[in-house]
C-alpha cells in the first residue's frame, strides 16, 4: 500500500486548518509536519503547540519529522502532543537505538531519516529496529528544493538493504518529489510532498491526482 504524506511546510498557515481539510478530502493517507530548530538545519519552524492544534481537528496519523538537535529532549512533548509517527536524523542522534525505543516506548512509531549526503550504511544497524526510514530526497531545510537524481540509485539500495534485513520497515521519500517524477521513486511506501501539492490552486484536487497516480503505481 502506497501513502501519501502531504507536507504542511508549504502551506498557506494563514488557512492551514481548510489546507489539510483539503489534502483530507483528497485522500491525504498521513499529515507530514516539518519541525526544524535553526541549528540542525538553517530554519526555524513550529513546535508541539501546533502539533496538538492540528491533532484537535485531524484523525489522520501524523508524521513529525524532527530537524532539531536534542531530539530526545522533545521527543514526549511531540508525542504528547499527538505525534502518531516520529522520525529522528542519523545524523545528530548518534544514541539511535535508545532515542528509537524512546519513541516506542511512548507509542508511536519510530523512524530514522537519512540525508542525502549520508551512506546509507550508516543507517544499516537501525534498520534492525526502526519501524520505518525516512531518505531524504533533498537536503533538509526548505520546501521547494530540486530533487536529488542520485537518490533513485540510493533508493534502489535501500530497498534491498530493507529487504534483507527488515521487510516489514516502511521507506518514506521525502524532497523534491512531484506528480511529475513520483514514478521514478515508485519503490517507496511513503511519499512527502509539500510544494507539489500546495503550490497548486486548488490543494484538495492536486492530492487527488496524486493519490490516483500512487494507486496506479501499486498496480504495476
Ligand atoms: C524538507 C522537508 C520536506 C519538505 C518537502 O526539509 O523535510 O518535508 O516540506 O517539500 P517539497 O515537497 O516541496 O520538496
Ligand atoms: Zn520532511
Amino acid at each position: 500500500m502506497k501513502l501519501l504524506a502531504p507536507s504542511v511546510l508549504s502551506a498557506d498557515f494563514w488557512k492551514l486548518g481548510e489546507q489539510i481539510e483539503a489534502v483530507i478530502r483528497g485522500g491525504a493517507d498521513l499529515i507530514h509536519l516539518d519541525v526544524m530548530d535553526g541549528h540542525f538545519v538553517p530554519n526555524i519552524t513550529f513546535g508541539p503547540v501546533l502539533v496538538e492544534s492540528i491533532r484537535k481537528h485531524c484523525k489522520l496519523p501524523l508524521d513529525v519529522h524532527l530537524m532539531i538537535e536534542n531530539a530526545d529532549r522533545y521527543i514526549p512533548e511531540f508525542i504528547k502532543a499527538g505525534a502518531n509517527w516520529v522520525s529522528v536524523h542519523i545524523e545528530n542522534n548518534p544514541h539511535i537505538h535508545r532515542t528509537l525505543q524512546l519513541i516506542k516506548d511512548l507509542g508511536a512509531k519510530a523512524g530514522v531519516v537519512i540525508n542525502p549526503g549520508t551512506s546509507l550504511y550508516a543507517i544499516e544497524e537501525a534498520l534492525h529496529y526502526a519501524d520505518f526510514v525516512l531518505l531524504m530526497s533533498v537536503n533538509p531545510g526548505f520546501g521547494g528544493q530540486k530533487f536529488i537524481e542520485r537518490s533513485i540509485d540510493r533508493l534502489k539500495k535501500l530497498r534491498q538493504m530493507v529487504n534483507s534485513i527488515n521487510p516489514n520497515i516502511l521507506i518514506e521519500i521525502d524532497g523534491g518529489i512531484k506528480e511529475e517524477n513520483i514514478q521514478q521513486v515508485a519503490l517507496a511506501d511513503v511519499f512527502v510532498i509539500g510544494s507539489g501539492i500546495f503550490s497548486h490552486e486548488n490543494v484538495e484536487e492536486q492530492t487527488r491526482r496524486i493519490k490516483e497516480k500512487l494507486i496506479s503505481l501499486e498496480a504495476v
